[in-house]
């Protein structure tokens, strides 16, 4: 489940329903998905997409989503750090950045108009959506590791655009995990 961090306010928010809220009001839409069967560590793009299809199916008519693909993001990765920098400054796109974590974790950073910069750990189970224009930033936890479906409208619009503002520096890259939330 989703760990909410906004460092402005000096406060955490967990727990489905007050994390789902919080988000809501700031536009970004979050879901916690149970695959239809189990799925092993091992498990292929094609089994993963499999156990996830009812729910895939329902977002991408509901959000005019045409394809859907896993991405694999380990230590092992070729240029990994260079990948990671592309989104770790201040970014929006001209398309959703839809995230389904199947496994490892992330934390997303999102820079609302009219709220404090709030931090987002993701981990398996967890659906982020964050609409277009949206400003973010994402980095991996220090396992470095994170598996994911994403969805796309249009794969060739996922270009980051960066704001180039720096306020991506204000927030540590850190993940808190839920040992943070008393
Ligand atoms: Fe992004």
């Amino acid at each position: 489940m989703a760990v909410l961090r906004i460092p402005n306010e000096n406060r955490t928010i967990s727990g489905r329903e007050a994390v789902t809220d919080y988000l809501g009001r700031i536009g970004i839409e979050y879901d916690v998905w149970e695959p239809s069967h189990p799925l092993g560590s091992g498990a292929s793009q094609e089994e993963i997409l499999d156990a996830y299809s009812s729910e895939i199916e329902k977002l991408k008519s509901a959000g005019g989503y045409v394809t859907a693909d896993v991405i694999n993001v380990n230590p092992q990765t070729p240029n990994l750090d260079a990948m990671l920098a592309k989104f770790s400054r201040e970014h929006w796109h001209d398309e959703d950045e839809v995230r389904f974590v199947v496994q490892g974790r992330g934390l997303f950073h999102v820079n609302p108009k009219t709220s404090p910069v709030v931090g987002i750990e993701v981990e398996p189970g967890d659906l982020i959506r964050v609409p277009r224009g949206t400003l973010h930033w994402f980095d991996l936890c220090s396992d470095k590791q994170i598996r994911c479906i994403r969805l796309f409208q249009d794969p060739a619009g996922w270009t980051p655009w960066y704001t180039e503002s720096g306020v991506d520096k204000n927030f540590e890259p850190v993940c808190f995990g839920r040992a943070f939330v008393a």
